[in-house]
């Protein structure tokens, strides 16, 4: 059997870090996905659900809160103990706040999670990723975080404003610039990914319908291209930004 891979997904209860995790766990009885999750209800009822399917790899739940400080230091000496490696890393975790009260709130706030968050994980990861012999991360930004593409009145997505998200999308992407210039030498691959636009809570349960009606494709597809990334097939691309089906963004 190969050598055990774990991989760490945040956001992990819900949407694209769902079927990921679920994609990842059962790609594989060599892996092993670790679900990270702010809320543990949440996180356990995932679990529940995602092991009741079977997959051929194994999961786990740890209580993971990109924003806080604290949670992510015991996450990181929990992976440290049980696992002492991390061989994948996905940033997935994220939102897009909608009916704001306080812009600066909106801003700062989207930042937080989006952008601040994954970079201040990755870095007090980075330990566990170096003892890994195929370290992997995978951020999961946004084509709306794309400053090239701001510029085309054509795409369907150019009338949204969303400044908050883009921004926090857009820099991201620089993180991801940033990351791949500082790891690559030690032989760490980085990605920044969009999803695609996709059917999830990300906008509200309530958006759900909104989204299919929209024509959104499932997070599965996101998965499935997130796991493409996992098992190396797009290696060629690292440093870049990619989407699914092959495809590319400009950044
Ligand atoms: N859906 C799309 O069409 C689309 C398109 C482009 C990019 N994306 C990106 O895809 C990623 C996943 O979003 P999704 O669409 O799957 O939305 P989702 O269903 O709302 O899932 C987002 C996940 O992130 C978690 N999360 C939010 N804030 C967190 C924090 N501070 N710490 C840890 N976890 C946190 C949520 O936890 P709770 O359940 O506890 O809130 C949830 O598990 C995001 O980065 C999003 O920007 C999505």
């Amino acid at each position: 059997m190969a050598a055990r891979r774990i991989i760490l997904v945040t956001g992990a209860n819900s949407g694209i870090g769902y079927d990921t995790s679920y994609a990842a766990a059962a790609a594989s009885p060599s892996n092993h996905v670790i679900m990270g999750c702010r809320s543990l209800a949440k996180g356990a009822k995932a679990l529940e659900e995602l092991q009741a399917r079977k997959p051929a790899g194994t999961l786990s739940l740890l209580e993971l809160d990109v924003t806080n400080d604290s949670t992510i230091k015991a996450a990181v000496d929990k992976i440290s103990a049980d696992f002492g490696v991390l061989d994948a890393l996905v940033n997935n975790a994220g939102i897009y706040i909608r009916d704001a009260q306080d812009r600066r709130s909106e801003i700062l706030d989207t930042l937080n999670t989006n952008t601040v968050g994954p970079l201040v994980l990755t870095e007090a990861l980075l330990p566990l990723l170096r003892k890994s012999k195929d370290p992997r991360i995978i951020n999961v930004s946004s084509a709306l975080g794309s400053i090239t593409d701001r510029f085309d009145a054509s795409l369907s997505y150019h009338g949204l404003p969303a400044e908050a998200y883009r921004m926090s999308k857009a820099a991201l992407n620089m993180a991801t610039a940033c990351m791949h210039t500082a790891y690559a030498p030690w032989g760490a691959r980085v990605w920044a990914f969009c999803p695609g636009y996709v059917v999830t809570n990300l906008s509200g349960e309530a958006d759900r319908q909104l989204r299919r009606e929209r024509g959104a494709d499932s997070a599965e597809t996101s998965a499935a291209a997130i796991l493409e990334i996992l098992d190396g097939k797009r290696d060629g691309e690292a440093g870049s930004f990619v989407r699914r089906n092959g495809q590319r963004f400009l950044w």
